[in-house]
């Protein structure tokens, strides 16, 4: 895979195999085989690409979305609270479009994200994007993790579907003490009846709001993405 980047910043993901048509022109197979990542790369145009390798970012950004995904600054903060490094046990759920398993996965490699999913035709569009970045490290469980979790010992779960509470006393079972239960909820309401459920563990809830600059003028861009989804982040203190 390739990643090109045109001079307004547009960005081309593409495998290799045939001719890139983009605004600025036709990069053909032959060429962009040819030249060396790092390298800037010409269209028949004759306008200007960077070539990149592609990172686990750019497989985020252009992955096919199904379900609403969750975003990178919320992914991040997760990983951040939570503590996770590479070989830390993770179980997800839902997967729905696989974004935050994606995100975990490159962090616990070599240890592998279970994620758990009812709907088989969200469990193909994640299965698609997984293949395309090449993570071979998450696998997909076609169960509903409300009646049950299979691992144990874990380092961390993650959940981002309706009824986190009908989840917490099987997470007592699979975590080991000191482990993480995380609960991305859109409504506050959700994330109440969620606290309100767990027991033996502490708990703190957090929302992110991120603001870009635009650093020509010096100021916030008027625009921002408000609210996405409040956190709580549940540690198991006591079995
Ligand atoms: C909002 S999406 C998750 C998005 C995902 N976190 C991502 O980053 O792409 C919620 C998903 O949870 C799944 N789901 C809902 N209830 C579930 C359950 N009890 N067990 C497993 N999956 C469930 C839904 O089918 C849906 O795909």
């Amino acid at each position: 895979m390739y990643l090109l980047i045109d001079e307004k910043g547009r960005e081309y993901l593409v495998k290799g195999v045939s001719d890139v048509h983009t605004n600025y022109g036709v990069i053909t197979v032959e060429k962009l085989r040819k030249e060396n990542v790092g390298k800037t790369i010409e269209s028949h145009t004759g306008r200007r690409f960077f070539l990149l390798k592609p990172e686990i970012l750019d497989f985020i950004k252009k992955a096919k979305r199904g379900p609403q995904a969750i975003t990178l600054k919320d992914c991040a903060l997760i990983v951040g609270y939570a503590g996770i490094h590479s070989g830390s046990k993770v179980v997800d759920a839902g997967t729905g479009s696989g974004i935050l398993a994606m995100f975990l996965a490159n962090i616990v490699n070599p240890e592998k994200v279970v994620t758990y999913e009812i709907r088989e035709d969200f469990a193909g569009i994640a299965r698609e994007n997984f293949k395309k970045a090449n993570l071979k490290n998450i696998k997909i469980k076609s169960k509903n993790i409300y009646d049950g979790i299979d691992e144990r010992n874990l380092d961390l779960i993650t959940l981002d579907l309706p009824e986190p509470w009908m989840v917490v006393e099987h997470a007592n079972k699979a975590l080991k003490v000191g482990g993480f239960l995380v609960s991305y909820s859109p409504s506050i309401e959700q994330s109440k009846k969620f606290y309100n459920a767990l027991n033996g563990f502490r708990s703190e809830t957090v929302e992110c709001l991120l603001r870009n600059w635009d650093m020509g003028v010096v100021r916030p861009y008027s625009r921002m993405l408000g609210h996405t989804g409040f956190l709580t982040f549940a540690r198991l203190i006591e079995k």
